[in-house]
């Protein structure tokens, strides 16, 4: 049911202008209605916030992100951005892009799965110019961080390591605030107030289900996780990164613990582990919609919506409302796998 709002779409508005930004997304990004897919389960409505075309370098929800983060990079008159993240990582590739677009230097600190040939996400940093130290998971990636940022220090330059700062944290709830705007206007546009959001657990989803807790709209949320981890952990991360962007928006209302359910069992034994669930879903969502999901992420989302689906959790009368949070590239990392599966 609909509650009171606390706060008005044009002071939220007012208060996400006051954010430093550069703007390059594609937005507002597409709200389709998939119904072959739902003929295909038999089961509710799905409703999908294509954020898998946010435009920049095969974009994704962080597109979205690195607008605020950039900004704040140049601010901070940095001229150099030093980022440590997994093979697999897409946020590696957006902030590549981003660096493209700032006009700076970017050093990227990838760990594990160092033998594993420069592909998907790792390829187009290379592309973008990003300078790439593949180090193992066993190796102290901070640690390597730091003596980059000296070397580039003795250079004459200025860098900022990414993983330092807790900006980056916030900013991707920030920008999903915002995504919250365009989606409330573009339901409003089809007559649907009532919708069940689904995603995944980080800063995107449980974003979008803060913002609705500020216009006292009937959105409830499902966030899947994309690697086995403490829920109570991921709570509690979700609940601070909620108050922290709450009080940079100025926005009175933040996340409660239980707002997001957060559902287990899809992740696969590891962070990026192939599942077979996720494989059926990619194949499914391809051969229904024409609309590729991604290994680690979104085919991982939508694997458990098609489990619960099945088990008749949701009916006709439900209206899912998927994020496509992007992840794109790394179909392709995943090529002989993805090739040799027949369900
Ligand atoms: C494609 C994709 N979707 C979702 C997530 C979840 O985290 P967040 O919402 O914080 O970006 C990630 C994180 O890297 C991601 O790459």
């Amino acid at each position: 049911m609909t509650n009171h709002p606390a706060i008005t779409v044009e002071q939220i508005r007012q208060s996400l202008n006051a954010v430093p930004r550069i703007r390059w997304s594609h937005i507002p990004t597409p709200l389709e209605d998939w119904t072959k897919l739902a003929e295909r389960l038999g089961g509710p409505r799905i409703l999908v916030k294509r954020d898998d075309a946010t435009g920049l370098a095969y974009g994704g929800n962080k597109s979205r992100h690195f607008e605020f983060e950039m900004a704040h990079v140049l601010e901070g008159g940095f001229d150099t951005l030093i980022n440590i993240n997994n093979f697999h990582s897409n946020q590696a590739r957006v902030a590549a892009a981003g660096c493209v677009k700032a006009g700076i230097r970017y050093l990227l600190v990838s760990t594990g799965e160092v033998d594993r040939p420069i592909q998907g996400n790792l390829l187009l940093v290379k592309l973008m110019g990003g300078e790439i130290h593949r180090i193992p998971e066993s190796e102290d990636a901070s640690a390597y961080a730091r003596s980059l940022a000296d070397k580039v220090r003795s250079e004459g330059r200025n860098p900022y390591i990414l993983n330092d700062d807790s900006f980056p944290e916030i900013m991707g709830t920030i920008a999903f605030i915002e995504a919250g705007l365009e989606l409330k206007e573009q339901l409003d546009a089809i007559g649907v107030d009532r919708v069940h959001l689904w995603g995944l657990t980080g800063r995107s989803l449980p974003a979008l289900k803060m913002f609705s807790n500020n216009l006292g709209l009937d959105w409830s949320a499902t966030a899947v996780k994309y690697s086995p981890s403490d829920d109570e952990a991921l709570r509690e991360t979700m609940v601070a990164r909620s108050r922290q962007a709450a009080e940079l928006l100025k926005l009175p209302v933040t996340l409660e613990p239980d707002d997001v359910e957060i559902l287990d069992g899809f992740s696969g034994p590891a962070y990026a582990a192939a599942t077979d669930a996720a494989f059926e879903a990619i194949h499914l969502v391809a051969q229904t919609e024409a609309v590729i999901l991604d290994p680690n992420y979104t085919g991982k989302s939508m694997s458990g919506l098609i489990d619960q689906i099945r088990n008749g959790r949701f009916g006709k009368d439900d209206t899912i409302m998927f994020l496509h949070s992007g992840g794109l590239p790394q179909v392709f990392a995943f090529n002989e796998e993805l090739a040799a599966w027949d369900g």
